[in-house]
Formats: structure tokens, C-alpha cells, sequence
């Protein structure tokens, strides 16, 4: 049987994740592999329910309810649905994973970077994938690529651009503590190199 591969996409909002997941699954079909993409929060019916209230409830929540939400979320969905498709040999493509949460709710929100993992960690029992991608971009250029989308913001998209920084910040900070992991990409090169990156690095992990 086919061993299973864990690939997670990170980095800020308008970063172009979704655009890379679907490349890369249409690359990894075209090699007969068989994959699921899913997404944090909201990959599964409970995760949909929780996605709501992160995304769209009006008014404050107080950022360690936001912490917890996310890393329910994340216990539902590994326990559920990756690691179910990891072990039929599947390869999984997810947009965000736990280094979301450090960023985000550790560096945006200020909170512990660390106890925001280990609660991840505890949510998952340790559950890392294989290969994360992050797609760096500075955050006034994906302000601009989500003003042109003109879809309403999310709670987390209308953060303000300190906000955002640091998230950036952070997001590069992780990369560099597990470089085995990360795969840094530039997200203002051409769409097509940047599927190029990442394919290389998913492909040296398949062989
Ligand atoms: P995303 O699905 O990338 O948004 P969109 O559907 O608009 O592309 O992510 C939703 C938001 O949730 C994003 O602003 C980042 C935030 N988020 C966290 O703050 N913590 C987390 O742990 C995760 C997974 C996402």
C-alpha cells in the first residue's frame, strides 16, 4: 500500500493558499495518487459549525475562547478526518494547521506562542504534518489582491495591519525553527513557479 502524506499551506490572509491546494491537487491526481483537501477551521460538520461562530459572530471574543474554538475544531478534524485518510494512503492538501493558531492567536491576539502549540498538540496528540508550505507575502500587497476580490471581511481579515504583521512575522519565525518541515515561498512570484516550488518539495517527499 502507498504510504499517506500530510501537506499543510500557511500563510496571511489573501496569500493565495487556495489557488496552490488546487494545483497541487490536480498535479498529484495526474500521478493516480488519491487525495483529500480539506481545510481549518471548518473540514468537517462539527468544524463548519465552529467556523461560524470564529468567522462571523458579531461582537468580541475574548482570545482564549478564540484559541480553544480553533483547537476544537482541529481535535474534531484530525482525529476524524486526516488522520483516517493518512492511513488509507491518501494525501492530504489542508489550508491551515496549528502553525494558524500560533500566529495568529499567539502573535495577532498576543498570547503564548507556546502554550498556543501545546494546546494544539494536546488537541491532536501530537499530530505534525510532513510538509508545510507558507506562502510569505507582505501583508499591504494581500490587502490589495483581497480588496480586489471584494468579498466582505472575516473577523480575523478585518484585523488592522499591525495585526497582520505580526501574524507575518511569526508565521517566518516558525518556518525557520523547523526548516525540515517549512517550505518558505515567495507569494509575489508568478502563479505557476510558485506550483513549481511546491511541487518539487511534495515530490521529493513521495519518492
Ligand atoms: P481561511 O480559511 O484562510 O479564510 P478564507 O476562507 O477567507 O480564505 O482562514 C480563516 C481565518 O481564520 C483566517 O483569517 C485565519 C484564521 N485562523 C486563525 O486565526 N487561527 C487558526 O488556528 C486558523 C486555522 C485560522
Amino acid at each position: 500500500m502507498t504510504s499517506g502524506l500530510w501537506i499543510t499551506l500557511e500563510g496571511g490572509d489573501g496569500s493565495g493558499k487556495t489557488t496552490q491546494a488546487a494545483l497541487l491537487e490536480q498535479w498529484l491526481q495526474e500521478q493516480g495518487r488519491r487525495v483529500v483537501r480539506t481545510r481549518e477551521p471548518g473540514g468537517t460538520e462539527v468544524g463548519v459549525l465552529i467556523r461560524d461562530i470564529v468567522l462571523h459572530h458579531r461582537g468580541d471574543i475574548a482570545p482564549r475562547a478564540e484559541a480553544l474554538l480553533y483547537a476544537a475544531d482541529r481535535a474534531h478534524h484530525v482525529a476524524t478526518l486526516v488522520r483516517p485518510a493518512i492511513a488509507r494512503g491518501d494525501v492530504v492538501i489542508q489550508d491551515r494547521y496549528l502553525d494558524s493558531s500560533v500566529a495568529y492567536q499567539g502573535a495577532g491576539r498576543v498570547l503564548d506562542g507556546d502554550q498556543i502549540r501545546d494546546l494544539s498538540l494536546w488537541a491532536t496528540e501530537d499530530a505534525l504534518p510532513d510538509v508545510t508550505v507558507l506562502l510569505d507575502v507582505d501583508p499591504a500587497t494581500a490587502r490589495e489582491r483581497l480588496d480586489a476580490a471584494d468579498k466582505p471581511f472575516d473577523r480575523l481579515e478585518a484585523e488592522k495591519s499591525a495585526f497582520h504583521e505580526r501574524v507575518r512575522t511569526a508565521f517566518l519565525m516558525l518556518a525557520d525553527a523547523e526548516p525540515q518541515r517549512f517550505l518558505v515561498v515567495d507569494a509575489t512570484q508568478p502563479v505557476e513557479v510558485i506550483a513549481e516550488a511546491i511541487r518539487a518539495r511534495v515530490a521529493q517527499r513521495l519518492s
